[in-house]
């Protein structure tokens, strides 16, 4: 990361957890019935207006890439004036100011506090504006996202005015309403975050496989920790105010970090491509696959692994049932589940990282084309003319070139072919059958020349998953 990258992501992050801390100082205030952190939400409004210029000038340097301060002045110029982020950021302007002028002419009343939320919601809900889920068009989507923004933050945002608040009257009746508060914001926090993770993150190989999909299990673990401690706040440590008191302050502001720490990923997220717009490379050497299963003697062999895990499943709970057998029963359990074990390898598929890598090309006749040009020069001396396996340089090798026009080519997804053609292939006697082309291929020819075997191959079955399963072990 570079240096420009990381003031923009500091200053990015700084700015959300700000304007989540005024928004939910508010929120609080509503909650409290008495107006909390007043001074702390004029602190924050002038921190906010410190940092803008050095988000501005680390967003601006960004989008026109530059990296000279001659020319950053000409480039906060064009953002303000031609972006999208630009027109945002000043509307963003235009709501703090909006806060800090409804306070200040509210006094200390509490009916300005209820209207400041407006423009403090507003402000938040610009950073749905600027994700990626407003670029994909969706409207439900969008939604999704600002209900996620606005929860997250007030409960997150809450929590330094919550923390500053316990010092106040009555702090069991707070902490008890801010329970409830938090709640809410957690269903609807996680209840949107599904439905993002469904649309943005592509899936299971999207989430393990992207760096998208890190981030976002990062943000599920901490999202784990938050609700442990808000648990711990409310069922274990609440009911013994005022004795747990310092305790309590001292959780909150452990629990507030915590929320920093998910806005960083946060903020983090919106500068990464979305899981499902980006090649998941997947970590481990094994996929689950039903293939094997097609074959009905090793279909019958699973079913009695799974038949075997049942009966040991049974002893288990005849364990628990009765103390005479108990020891037995568990051993014996044991020693079936042992046995039992090894035969689930059936459904693990050894797999290449590039397995769930998908074309970029768009399966076009010009794609076709440069494909078999690229063909032609580096394949067919091996693979033959017309892909059948029988070219000349073939001829001596101690595995001989593969047809590429039988139907099992079609059992092979865009990713292993990439993967093949890039890294080489092993042969059935564990040694390269064939160099990759890594080197002397570009990607885009690569993925050419996937469309030019598909194109070039008249076998494609019917039912896909009937084709026998071909391994390169
Ligand atoms: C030096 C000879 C040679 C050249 C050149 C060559 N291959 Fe191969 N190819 C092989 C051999 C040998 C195998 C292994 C067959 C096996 O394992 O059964 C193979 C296997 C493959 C496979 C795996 C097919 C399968 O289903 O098992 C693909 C795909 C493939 N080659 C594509 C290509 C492409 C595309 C090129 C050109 C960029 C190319 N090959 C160039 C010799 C060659």
């Amino acid at each position: 990361m570079s240096l420009q990258e990381f003031l923009l992501l500091a200053s990015r992050t700084a700015i959300l957890f700000l304007e989540s801390s005024i928004f939910g100082t508010l929120a609080l205030s509503a909650l409290a019935g008495r107006v909390v952190g007043r001074r702390m939400v004029r602190t924050m409004l002038a921190c906010l207006l410190i940092l803008f210029p050095l988000w501005l000038a680390a967003q601006s340097a960004q989008m026109s890439d530059t990296h000279s301060f001659a020319a950053l002045p000409s480039a906060v110029m064009l953002v303000l004036q031609a972006s999208w982020v630009g027109h945002l950021a000043l509307v963003r302007i235009a709501a703090w100011t909006l806060v800090w002028l409804i306070l200040r002419v509210g006094g200390r009343g509490g009916w300005s506090r209820h209207w400041a939320m407006l423009p403090a919601g507003l402000a938040l809900a610009l950073h749905a504006g600027a994700g990626h889920a407003a670029a994909t068009g969706d409207t439900l989507l969008f939604l999704a996202v600002l209900a996620h923004v606005l929860a997250a933050a007030s409960w997150i945002g809450g929590l330094s005015a919550l923390w500053l608040a316990l010092d106040g009257p009555n702090p069991s009746l707070l902490v008890a309403r801010y329970a409830w508060f938090g709640l809410i914001c957690v269903i609807v926090v996680v209840a949107t975050a599904v439905a993002q993770a469904l649309e943005l993150t592509g899936g299971i190989v999207g989430l393990v496989g992207t760096a998208y999909g890190h981030v976002i299990l990062v943000k599920i673990a901490l999202l784990a920790c938050l609700l442990v401690l808000a648990c711990r706040h409310r069922f274990s440590l609440a009911p013994r105010l005022p004795r747990s008191l310092p305790v309590l302050r001292r959780s909150v502001l452990l629990e507030s970090v915590i929320g920093l720490a998910v806005l960083v990923a946060a903020s983090l997220l919106s500068t990464l491509p979305p899981g499902a717009h980006d090649q998941p490379t997947w970590p481990f050497a094994y996929r689950l696959s039903f293939e094997l299963l097609d074959d009905l003697e090793l279909r019958a062999e699973m079913l009695n692994a799974l038949r075997a895990l049942g009966g040991a499943a049974l002893l288990l709970l005849l364990a628990v049932l009765s103390r005479r057998v108990r020891w037995f029963a568990v051993a014996t359990a044991l020693a079936i589940t042992w046995f039992a074990i090894p035969h689930f390898d059936l459904l693990l598929a050894p797999t290449e990282p590039t397995y769930y890598w998908q074309s970029t090309t768009g399966y076009t006749p010009q794609s076709i084309a440069s494909g078999k040009a690229a063909y032609i020069e580096h394949c067919a001396a091996c693979h033959g003319p017309n892909g059948a396996g029988d070219g000349a340089l073939g001829v001596g090798l101690p595995v001989p070139p593969a047809d590429l026009t039988a139907p099992h080519l079609w059992n092979h997804p865009d990713g292993e072919l990439y993967w093949w053609i890039t890294h080489g292939v092993i042969g059935p006697d564990g040694k390269l059958a064939m160099a990759g082309f890594g080197t002397t291929l570009d990607d885009d020819t690569v993925w050419a020349l996937i469309d030019f075997l598909h194109a070039n191959n008249p076998n494609k079955p019917d039912d896909l998953t009937l084709g026998a399963p071909h391994h390169h072990h």
